[in-house]
């Protein structure tokens, strides 16, 4: 079965299409978009030697689609100037043009660099998402946002620009190294902890066989996800208020990513995971949560094998200091403000930005 899930955004609409095995329909789903038959695939070296470009490739063959391959190195250090230079580059020697579309096949590297790509070319060119990894398939390959990173940050360079279509085949995270998968499950944890107790109540029985590989679960625990995520886009596609409830954990987690240097240590829902702990911790220590619930979480995240604690990141340990610092600096930009998000209790969290820096400095040191 293939589930759908509609992001509604006038005439940016488009589809989220979920399903096991999906990928071998993926042409069949792309035709009808193309005013000629003609695709570009942008994928990355890692997923490139994988299985699912052959069959993405064979996918658009079956449906009469030719294509082009362009194929990026894999991590984090491909979202920069010199790689997005290089990726329009070549997309402009194949001749792409308006009215063709590019096709983002990978993780949310991919997704983010080729997406901020064809918004670029000739003033846009339409992309569709192929999400490969379990964070591309639930957060980054909906709601539009792409960006490449800039010496000051991450992500500071960018466009809001929505795809065509997702196409999320969760067979494709059999091959994902489980240390990414895990990453991936804290952001669907997040959506559960945001505004859906019982979807928490869901993952607390049936997470660890999404984890190991269940397919039911994985589409079903996809398709929550990327409607909950679909819901708050469309309420606030520019991130004016609502759309930040997505950073639960991220203010935490951002800050302990940049203490380590956005490498091996500590990678991106590793950081969610603690954060979405401490802002737990946070909001049962200003009487918001209970204690009941704020255990619930981190014993659901730790039951996973997720870390919940700064003193679980390898290597040398990071001081209370150095995280405020970071934190602090991460949002400089926002008048000096910083945004958390708290929570009233699992499925409750809001958007504030009235929290005394003195009792994150407690739960950070505690
Ligand atoms: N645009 C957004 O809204 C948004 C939201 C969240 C995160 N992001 C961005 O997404 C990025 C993180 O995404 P990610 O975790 O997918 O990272 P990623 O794209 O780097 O993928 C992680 C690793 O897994 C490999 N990989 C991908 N698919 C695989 C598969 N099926 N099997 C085996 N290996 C596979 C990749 O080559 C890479 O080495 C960050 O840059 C972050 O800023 C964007
Ligand atoms: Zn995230």
């Amino acid at each position: 079965v293939t589930e759908t899930v509609s992001v509604a955004l006038g005439d940016r609409s488009y589809d989220v299409k979920i399903g096991s095995g999906l990928l071998a329909q993926a042409g069949h789903l792309i035709a009808p978009l193309l005013r000629r038959k003609r695709v570009a695939i942008v994928t990355d070296l890692t997923v490139a030697m994988l299985p699912h470009l052959e069959a993405l490739r064979a996918s658009l063959e079956a449906a009469s689609i030719e294509y082009n391959t362009v194929v990026l190195p894999a991590g984090e250090a491909t979202k920069s100037f010199a790689e997005l230079e290089r990726l329009c580059d070549a997309l402009l020697e194949l001749e792409v043009e308006r009215g063709d579309l590019v096709i983002a096949l990978g993780g949310g590297v991919i997704g983010d660099i080729a997406g901020l790509a064809s918004g670029l070319l000739k003033r846009g060119i339409d992309f569709v998402q192929i999400p490969t990894t379990l964070l591309a398939q639930v957060d980054s390959s909906v709601g539009g946002k792409t960006a490449i990173n800039a010496k000051a940050g991450k992500n500071l360079v960018g466009l809001f620009n929505q795809p065509r279509l997702v196409i999320a085949d969760t067979n494709l995270l059999d091959t994902l190294p489980k240390r990414e998968l895990l990453a991936g499950y804290a952001e669907v944890v997040k959506y559960g902890l945001i505004g859906d107790r019982p979807f928490f109540e869901w993952l607390e029985v049936n997470g660890q066989k999404l984890l190991d590989g269940d397919k039911d679960a994985r589409v079903r625990a996809v398709q929550v996800s990327c409607a909950a995520k679909a819901r708050i886009v469309e309420a606030d596609e520019r991130e004016t208020n609502l759309r930040a409830l997505l950073n639960l954990g991220h203010t935490f987690g951002h800050a302990l990513e940049a203490a380590t240097g956005y490498g091996d240590r500590l990678i991106h829902g590793e950081g969610v995971s603690i954060g979405m702990a401490l802002a737990f911790e946070l909001s049962a220590r200003l009487g918001l949560a209970t204690r009941q619930d704020s255990e619930r979480v981190t014993r659901h995240l730790k039951s996973v094998g997720l870390p919940t604690t700064i003193r679980e990141i390898k290597g040398l340990p990071l001081d209370t200091a150095t995280i405020i610092s970071h934190m602090t600096h991460d949002k400089k930009a926002k008048g000096g403000k910083l945004t958390f998000i708290l929570a009233r209790g699992i499925g409750d969290a809001f958007v504030t930005s009235d929290v005394a820096m003195e009792k994150v400095r407690d739960v950070l040191t505690a």
